[in-house]
């Protein structure tokens, strides 16, 4: 037996479990964590030992059986999540040993990969954390959010919802870059001082102290220019009630209902009518080819001191469904992270 079949055969792999559909927040009955031997690479795959995986609010839409733009989890399938890791074994010539990749690792210690569009390998950046946070799909979305739907112009007002978590926080940053004035929204004091401190908005409102309407009357006194809701629901109505003329209205997520699958309509829709703005939803994903454009230009900012990111780390794979439901409870400050393994460098 040569040394990597005997790497193969004591790689034990942690992974969790669909055992049933849940409702609500997840309960620890509805995953069940099982330690396999991990598999073996066939030709054309690598193995990828997962490092750090990143806490989406679609994790939680895929435990529910209904196809997306991926197909419905299983019963008995590994819980699906975008995360990072490292190439520790390979039979796949796009991928040598100590290769950083990311790609869909589900919650579990190892992966395989092939060469294929859900993988892609991590070059030019040392910082795991900063690939999940910015140099990934969230900081695309943030980009192509801001920049392609909302356009944000010098002096316009900028407000943004869930503004201290992972794409608001960019997203905000890329309009505060463009010189607009940038209002967020967020649930405490402490999140809203992050935002204000921590990520350079202009002024953040504390939605959970009531009272929204009113606050975004006297921050917005001359409307919205650009919304971008990652939320839906009352914050959603609240800012199609305070818009200004020819607004844009990003429709980024409804993390609002995505536990309930209930999306009551705004009421305020009417001012799109008045106001001559438009709503307009995107999926980040089908910019995929242009991801590059994003990251470079998220660099450059990165590397001028114009833009930060932060994470909520949880430690530990047994900690993922607690992290899960934090991204519904507001327990993260920045991207929601759970570290699996320790890398190996960087
Ligand atoms: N269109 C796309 O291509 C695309 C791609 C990726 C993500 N998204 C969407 O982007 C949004 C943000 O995702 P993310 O991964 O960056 O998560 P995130 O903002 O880092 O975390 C979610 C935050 O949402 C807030 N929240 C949760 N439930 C809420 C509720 N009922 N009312 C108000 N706020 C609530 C919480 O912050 P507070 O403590 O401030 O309430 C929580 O921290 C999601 O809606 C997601 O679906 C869209």
């Amino acid at each position: 037996m040569n040394s990597t079949m005997t790497d193969s055969a004591t790689r034990q792999n942690r992974q969790v479990l669909l055992r049933r559909r849940p409702e609500g927040l997840v309960s620890h009955d509805d995953t069940e964590m099982v330690t396999t031997p991990a598999p073996m690479p066939a030709e054309g795959e690598a193995l990828l030992r997962t490092t750090y995986v990143g806490i989406d609010a679609a994790a939680r839409t895929w435990l529910d059986g209904e196809p997306g733009y991926l197909p419905a989890l299983e019963l008995g399938d590994v819980v699906r999540v975008a995360g990072i890791g490292e190439v520790v074994e390979t039979r796949c010539d796009a991928y040598k040993v100590g290769d950083v990749v990311t790609t869909l690792t589900g919650l579990q210690d190892y992966a395989i990969i092939r060469d294929d569009l859900f993988s892609t390998p991590v070059v030019g950046y040392t910082d795991p954390l900063a690939v999940m946070s910015i140099y990934g799909p969230t900081g695309a979305t943030a980009y192509f959010g801001m920049k392609g739907v909302g356009k944000p112009q010098a002096g316009e007002t900028v407000v943004v919802s869930a503004a201290a978590g992972a794409t608001g926080s960019v997203a905000g940053q890329i309009a505060k870059i463009a010189g607009a004035r940038v209002v967020g929204i967020a649930g405490g004091p402490d999140k809203c001082r992050a935002v204000v401190e921590d990520f350079g908005f202009d002024a953040c409102i504390d939605y959970k102290a009531g009272n929204l309407v009113a606050a975004l009357k006297e921050q917005c006194p001359d409307g919205i220019d650009v919304y971008f809701d990652n939320v839906g629901g009352d914050i959603l109505n609240a800012a199609l009630g305070n818009l200004a003329h020819k607004a844009r209205v990003v429709m980024c997520g409804i993390i609002s209902s995505y536990l309930t699958g209930d999306h009551p309509g705004p009421s305020n829709y009417v001012n799109l009518l008045s106001k001559t703005a438009t709503m307009q939803g995107f999926n980040a994903l089908e910019e995929w080819a242009h991801f590059d454009e994003a990251f470079d230009a998220l660099r450059g900012w990165e590397q001028q001191g114009l833009l930060v990111h932060r994470e909520t780390v949880y430690d530990g794979i047994e900690s993922s469904v607690d992290a899960l439901n934090g991204l519904f409870t507001g327990a993260n400050i920045g991207k929601m992270l759970v570290k699996i393994n320790d890398p190996s460098r960087g």
